[in-house]
Formats: C-alpha cells, sequence, structure tokens
C-alpha cells in the first residue's frame, strides 16, 4: 500500500471500548460499515465492464469477501446486542452516490480512497474494541480491504498514466469526498457521549485519518501540492467544474468494449507461457 499501516495507526492510548457500556455508540459505527459493506454488490457491475480479465478476476473474488464482511458485520452487532440500522446520509452519499462511472473513478475513489478511509477506522477499531472475537473479524476483515486498497491504488496509477487528463476530474471528486468527511464528523461528534475516555480523542483521530487520506490523494498523483495547501478559489473552481468534466470523462472512456470481445489480446492470453504454449499432449508421449 501506499501508506502502509504503521503510518495509519493511531493511538488512543490504553482506553477501550466496553461492548456493553459503549453499544450505542459502536452500534452506530458498525450500521455505517453494514451499509458499506452491502455497497460490495457495485463489484457485479464492475465485473461486467472490468478492463482486463486479471481485474475482472480480483472483482470476483472482492464481491464474495464484500458479502462475507456483511456476515461479520451482523455478528459484531449481535455480539454487541444491537440490532442492524438505518446509515448515515453521508455514508450513503460516499458510499453509492459517488460511484464512478468510469473505471478510473471506481479504482480512484471507491477502492484506493474510500476503502482507505475505512481501513483507518478498522485499524483503530480492532486496536480499541476491548473483545477478543470483535478484535479477530475485523482483522480479519482487514486482510481483504488491504488488498483492495492496494488494487485500487495500482489500477489508479496506471489509469493516470493512460489517461492524465483525467487528474482534475478525479482531484475534485477527492475535494468532494473530503467534505462529505466533514458532514459525517459533526454528525460523529453528536453520538459521542461526553466525556468518553477514547471518544475524546476523536477529534485528533479525525484529523489523523483526513491527513491520511491527503497524503494517499498526492501520493496517486492526483495533485502538485498537498490538498489543504489548494486554496478555497481553486477548490471553489474544481468543484464547479466538476459536472463537466465527469460527464466530458464519461463520455469519453465509455466507448470501452466489453472482454468478451477484447479477451484475445488481454494479459492473460499474450503473456509469455501463452505465447510459447507447452507442447500438445500426444507430441509429448
Ligand atoms: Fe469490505
Ligand atoms: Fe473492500
Amino acid at each position: 500500500m501506499l501508506i502502509p499501516r504503521n503510518d495509519l495507526d493511531f493511538s488512543f492510548g490504553p482506553t477501550q471500548f466496553h461492548p456493553k457500556a459503549d453499544r450505542d455508540f459502536l452500534g452506530w459505527v458498525f450500521d455505517q460499515f453494514l451499509y458499506g459493506e452491502v455497497t460490495g454488490i457495485q463489484c457485479g457491475y464492475w465485473l461486467y465492464r472490468a478492463p482486463t480479465l486479471a481485474a475482472a478476476s480480483f472483482l470476483a473474488r472482492q464481491a464474495a469477501e464484500e458479502l462475507s464482511h456483511v456476515k461479520r458485520i451482523i455478528r459484531i452487532q449481535t455480539l454487541l446486542g444491537v440490532l442492524p440500522n438505518k446509515p448515515h446520509r453521508a455514508v450513503k452519499f460516499l458510499s453509492t452516490g459517488m460511484m464512478g462511472g468510469s473505471w478510473g473513478e471506481h479504482v480512484c475513489m471507491e477502492m484506493a480512497l474510500g476503502e482507505g478511509l475505512v481501513l483507518t477506522i478498522f485499524y483503530a477499531l480492532a486496536a480499541t474494541i476491548d473483545n477478543p472475537e470483535i478484535q479477530k473479524i475485523i482483522e480479519s476483515a482487514i486482510v481483504d480491504e488491504e488488498k483492495h486498497v492496494e488494487f485500487g491504488e495500482k489500477e489508479t496509477l496506471n489509469w493516470l498514466k493512460r489517461y492524465p487528463e483525467d487528474r482534475s476530474t478525479l482531484l475534485a471528486e477527492a475535494v468532494l469526498q473530503a467534505i462529505a468527511m466533514r458532514w459525517l464528523k459533526n454528525f460523529a461528534l453528536k453520538k459521542i457521549p461526553a466525556g468518553h475516555p477514547v471518544l475524546k480523542k476523536f477529534p485528533e483521530f479525525y484529523d489523523h485519518t483526513v491527513s491520511q487520506f491527503e497524503s494517499r490523494v498526492f501520493k496517486l498523483g492526483l495533485t502538485d501540492v498537498p490538498l489543504r495547501e489548494i486554496g478555497t478559489f481553486s477548490r471553489l473552481k474544481l468543484l464547479l467544474l466538476l459536472p463537466l468534466r465527469r460527464m466530458k470523462m464519461r463520455f469519453r472512456r465509455s466507448t470501452r468494449k466489453l472482454l468478451t470481445e477484447t479477451y484475445l489480446s488481454d494479459g492473460w492470453l499474450v503473456a509469455p507461457e501463452a505465447k510459447n504454449p507447452a507442447p500438445p499432449m500426444d507430441s509429448a508421449l
């Protein structure tokens, strides 16, 4: 990953969430994740439009993993003794409202940045919930999410190498994502019980999460200057031009053919071993 776990980790100190005393807050947190994991069904949409057989294979596996995460979140909520509930509108916007219309948007916004955010919060939850079974469930989901982020980063870098003109569109979408994060933060602050020993560090944790998000935006090459140094006027310009740029980007990239038309020139078939196949079984006898 462009940012290793060590850098994404945040220390809340020795205090932990108690599964019983903090069940309402934790239940709300996992309601957000439950929705996010259900949006894993989007893998099906992208599997149909995958640019390579390798990407299709990855998405098929990812779909199974995301659906298994749904079950794991339900198990966590059962352990907490809470019933699943609706997500906040900002989470719906981040997961569904911002669903990409092109492969570049999907791998950048959903996978590299979106799942990168999820991962940062998963690391924090795995370290702070005082329950071995819940910790084990989150750690097992982390193994999958790390692969999803890594794939998203690699595909985004390839996309930008091929289509550098899409950089501003993706940057504007990242700015929009940061705005939705702030919206969610303000709501989360209202949910936090006053004087909670873990959550008193929440504002610091939020700043850490945003700074790692910005660092990933920078490392993906979406901007030459750190996101926080982009002035208000430039941000506004990015956001105002976004609808038009997005429309142009989606129109230009929509002509891509499906794998059923392109598979003969796919990397899987033109790889060295495919070009020099082993002799037919009969001649080997
Ligand atoms: Fe997941
Ligand atoms: Fe994922």
